[in-house]
């Protein structure tokens, strides 16, 4: 049987962390540092410099990912990028990175927008390709620039989310690495996190903005997370007891303790990051996972459940043996 493993990971956060009170004082925002932390646990978020791309944060965090895999991006024959901040509205930043890591063997690239569930569901395709044995090197990469569809006037959004981008190579192996995937969507709570704009006759129309009903987004991401959760580790014959480390989307520190509470997983089994780098959508969860690696907290063998929820609403749950 073809299982699937991560053999490599790599995270790239762009420029300088800016402060809530830097963020507050750019843009003479109604808020305070206290409130944030109190509310969020965000206390930094990169912002990527104008002209920075979504594809070119993927390009740094997957020649990390590759040289942690001790790969060249010639062996990779799959690549899958999760954002719902692209460069272009096409070619996909997938196309583009694999253009900028110079990959040349036609290995097939394409976006996933699931917003922050997006690399839960990249990683559950990219095990479906490889373990099928179509496919055995993916490169698989969460990237966002959500600066860019931010209302900065807006205080219950803006000082919420950053820019960054993680990225694992997903490899077939002898020895079992992903255990379990899931992933569900309701797309009737589209309204309570969107942006609703588009592209139209060469202006945008619509809302461009990222729109939240904050508290909605809270109760159900709580509830699906916790399902989730419970439903992968059903499916791998596990429980919450056997995992080393809960690896969730880093939206807000409330909701990753609230869920971590209801599956009875301390605290201190559970990576969290989102203080660091705020919201970064579907780039949050590789970003704590490559994050948990390097500081050495991570390590091969161990039991990793990583889990998101975003607009859509989507929401998807991996269980691995690192
Ligand atoms: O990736 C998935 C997507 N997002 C999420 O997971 C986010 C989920 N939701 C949340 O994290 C929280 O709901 C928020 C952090 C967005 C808001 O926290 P909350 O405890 O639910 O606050 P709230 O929306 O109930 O607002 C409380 C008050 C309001 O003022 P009034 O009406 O009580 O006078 C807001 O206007 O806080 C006010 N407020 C702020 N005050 C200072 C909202 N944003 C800010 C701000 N600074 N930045």
């Amino acid at each position: 049987m073809i299982h699937t493993r991560i053999s490599g990971t790599g995270s790239y956060l762009p420029g300088e962390p800016v402060s809530n009170a830097a963020l507050i004082a750019a843009h003479g925002l109604d808020s305070s540092d206290e409130w944030i932390v109190e509310r969020t646990g965000i206390r930094n978020r990169h912002l990527a410099a104008p002209g920075v791309t979504s594809s070119d944060l993927a390009l740094e965090a997957s020649r990390r990912a590759l040289q942690a895999a001790g790969r060249q991006p010639g062996d990779v024959d799959l690549i899958i990028v999760a954002t719902s901040t692209p460069d272009y509205v096409f070619p996909s930043a997938a196309a583009l990175l694999q253009s900028k890591l110079g990959i040349t063997n036609g290995a097939p690239a394409f976006d996933v927008q699931a917003v922050c569930s997006g690399f839960v569901y990249a990683v559950t395709i990219a095990e479906k390709f490889i373990r099928s044995g179509s496919h055995k090197c993916a490169l698989v990469v969460g990237a966002e620039v959500f600066s860019r569809i931010l209302d900065w006037k807006d205080r219950g959004t803006c000082v919420l989310f950053g820019d960054g981008a993680g990225a694992v190579v997903m490899e077939a192996s002898a020895e079992p690495g992903i255990l379990a995937s899931a992933f569900h969507a309701d797309g009737s709570h589209h309204g309570i996190l969107s942006v609703p704009g588009q592209v139209c006759g060469g202006v945008a129309t619509g809302d461009p903005f990222l729109r939240m009903d904050g508290q909605a987004v809270f109760k159900f991401a709580v509830k699906v997370l916790a399902d989730v959760a419970s439903e992968v580790l059903t499916a791998a014959d596990m429980t919450a007891a056997q995992v080393d480390w809960l690896i969730p989307h880093q939206a807000n520190v409330r909701i990753l303790q609230a869920t971590a509470k209801r599956l009875h997983i301390p605290a201190e089994r559970c990576i969290v990051t989102v203080a660091d780098h705020g919201n970064t959508s579907a780039a949050s969860i590789p970003l704590a996972l490559d994050e948990g690696v390097r500081s050495g907290r991570i390590r091969r063998g161990q039991h990793l459940l990583l889990e998101g929820v975003g607009g859509g609403f989507t929401w998807g749950a991996t269980l691995l043996r690192f």
